[in-house]
């Protein structure tokens, strides 16, 4: 499977250290922060990718980022996708697919009953998740551990031809603390059995790769989720005892996913 790359962006100069080549270069990304619709987003995006990266789900990579003249002010960055040359269907498009779509490769899945229609890009998503079975089966488990209800409109892939290509998912923002607008009602959320109650993914799973997700997750040890979630110092807006809170809620919700995962996915 072709590898996910990101992208170097403007002129990279030789570093002067450098005995083997190395340049000082730029990667590209987007750059967020905490917003008064998602106070906790910051630490919430940051949180959610190191969980994805320790379980290998395939979100792209984000990392803690600052102007070196301003200190203070943390940003979150997700590194931009190389995604040039790479023929890959854009599901973070509002305007595309009503569901009947003609392209090619995506008339050959069937769409079953029940399949979330909210957002378009039906046989898109459909041929997609028949595409990259293991993959579709990771994020969707990974979203209702986490408490995202918002992957509609946040992943890309590469649908078209018989190659494997890339899939990735973006956009962790609405999940874990950030899950509501505030840290108070996102927490009360995480600790639904019900929640989430919906997923993009639903009825184009299969239960035994999702099966496999949910004791991956399960089995995820305490230290590794503790690494993920709670920081030396408060993140953006999420103080120690909010992120404490987040990491018993994950820890509770490894004993409801199996539940979760069979109500909402099939
Ligand atoms: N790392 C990335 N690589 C490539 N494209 C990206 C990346 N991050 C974001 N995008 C693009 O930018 C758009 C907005 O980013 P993102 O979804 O993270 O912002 P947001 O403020 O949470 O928006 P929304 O609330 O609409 O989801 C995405 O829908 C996607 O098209
Ligand atoms: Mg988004």
């Amino acid at each position: 499977m072709p590898i996910l790359c990101y992208e170097i962006s403007g002129d990279s100069s030789p570093n002067e250290r450098s005995t083997t080549g190395a340049e000082d270069g730029h990667i590209a990304a987007v750059i967020k922060g905490d917003h008064q619709e998602a106070s906790a987003q910051l630490y919430s995006e940051l949180a959610a990718n190191r969980l994805a990266m320790f379980l290998g789900i395939p979100v792209l990579v984000g990392v803690p980022a600052r102007r070196s003249i301003e200190s203070t002010a943390l940003r979150f960055a997700a590194l931009r996708a190389a995604e040039a040359g790479l023929d890959i269907y854009d599901f973070t498009d509002e305007d595309r697919g009503d569901g009947d779509e003609d392209e090619d490769a995506e008339d050959a899945v069937e769409v079953p009953e029940g399949v979330y229609r909210n957002t378009g890009h039906v046989r898109a998503m459909a041929a997609l998740c028949a595409k990259y079975p293991l993959e579709a089966a990771a994020i969707a488990v990974f979203d209702l551990w986490i408490g995202n209800e918002d992957r509609a409109l946040n992943f890309k892939g590469q649908i078209r031809g018989a190659d494997r290509g890339v899939i990735f998912a973006l956009d962790q923002g609405s999940s874990l603390l950030s899950c509501r607008s505030t840290v108070d009602s996102s927490i009360d959320l995480l600790s639904r059995q019900d929640y989430p109650s919906f997923h993009p993914f639903q009825k184009l799973v299969n239960a035994r790769y999702c099966g496999a997700m949910v004791e991956r997750v399960v089995s995820m040890p305490d230290w590794a989720i503790e690494a993920a979630t709670v920081y030396q110092d408060t993140v953006g807006n999420v103080i120690l005892p909010d992120q404490y809170q987040c990491y018993e809620a994950l820890r509770e919700r490894k004993t409801i996913l199996g539940g979760l995962v069979d109500r909402v996915l099939f």
